[in-house]
């Protein structure tokens, strides 16, 4: 019998035996380092050719509420911040091939993985930063932030429709969509949601230019968003415990929920394995 059925019958079996071993079990509670205090980021400016200059972040959500009609969620984002600095330096940015970008769309051609936004996002801390630590952290933080912050918040002038904020709980464009409308009662394919997105768009570009401008002036705070159920579940999971199993920052429970078997042998069937 594999694991996952033993747990599933021995979580059957307790239903019925009483509350005495929930008890017991927190008994095994494993201690896990928390991690959740904002820190600041040292980083050492390198010239890859790819310079950046500080950009006014409303300006730049403006503009790629503009520009998202032409290509959408990841185009948008990307030639937001680029035109300005196209406008400021040249080349090599004045001929960035942006049609490109307009793959994102629909977490990424429509197949609803990755939302463009983000990975929109993504795509500029890699041009500019060549650190992989430090481009992992800024990419880490904004992840987050879209996963937990409501949006949108970006309004444009002369906004027609009221939409309404809510936490996305996913970086996928699937579960962020559908988690969106259902929050606010719409369907995928009305207006509201369409809107939202290049909404979303907008705070998006407008937070990526804020950390860039941060960590250009040397003031850039990491971990502003830490997650502390992916740190818990990590704690056993991820490679520093003993089941090495996963690897991820993603919310975890975008997709898992807690088995009744889970919660009550987790733990102690954890403090007796093996490492793995
Ligand atoms: C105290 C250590 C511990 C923590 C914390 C922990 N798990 Fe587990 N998890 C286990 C053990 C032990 C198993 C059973 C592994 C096996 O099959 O041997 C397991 C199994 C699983 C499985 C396999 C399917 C199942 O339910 O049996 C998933 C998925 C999972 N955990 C997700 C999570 C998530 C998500 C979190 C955070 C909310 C989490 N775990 C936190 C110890 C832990
Ligand atoms: C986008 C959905 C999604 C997210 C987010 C996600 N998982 Fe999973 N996870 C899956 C799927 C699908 C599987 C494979 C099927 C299964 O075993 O349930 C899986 C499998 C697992 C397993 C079982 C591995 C094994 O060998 O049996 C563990 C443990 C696990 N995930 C933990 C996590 C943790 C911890 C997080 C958060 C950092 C996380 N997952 C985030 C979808 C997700």
């Amino acid at each position: 019998m594999d694991r996952r059925k033993a747990m599933k019958i021995a979580a059957g079996a307790i239903a019925g035996s009483g509350a005495g071993l929930f008890a017991l079990s927190k008994a095994f509670k494993p201690g896990y380092p928390i991690d959740l205090e904002p820190r600041s980021l040292e980083y050492t400016h390198s010239d890859n050719g790819w310079q950046y200059s500080p950009l006014n972040p409303a300006e730049t959500a403006s503009l790629a509420y503009d520009l998202y009609p032409n290509g959408s969620c990841m185009y948008a984002i990307f030639r937001s911040v680029i035109s300005q600095l196209a406008d400021k330096f040249g080349e090599p940015y004045a001929s960035f091939p942006y049609h490109m970008f307009s793959y994102g769309h629909g977490g990424i051609g429509g197949f609803g993985t990755v939302c463009g936004a983000l990975n929109g996002a993504a795509a500029l801390i890699g041009l500019f930063i060549t650190e992989r630590a430090v481009s992992d952290r800024l990419i880490t933080d904004i992840f987050q932030w879209q996963e937990t912050e409501p949006l949108p918040k970006f309004k444009p002038v002369d906004a027609e429709l009221e939409l309404p904020a809510f936490t996305a709980n996913s970086v996928l464009c699937h579960a962020s969509n559908t988690n969106w409308s259902k929050d606010a009662g719409v369907t995928i394919n009305s207006k509201e949601r369409r809107e939202r997105c290049r909404r979303l768009t907008c705070d998006v570009a407008a937070k990526t230019v804020e950390s860039l401008n941060a960590l250009y002036n040397n003031d850039y705070l990491t971990n502003t968003h830490g997650n502390e159920t992916v740190q818990s579940c990590m704690a056993c999971h991820g490679d520093q415990g003993k089941m090495k199993n996963t690897a991820g920052r993603m919310s975890c429970n975008s997709c898992h929920t807690e088995s009744a078997g889970h919660r009550v042998f987790s733990d102690i069937h954890y403090k007796l394995m093996k490492e793995k």
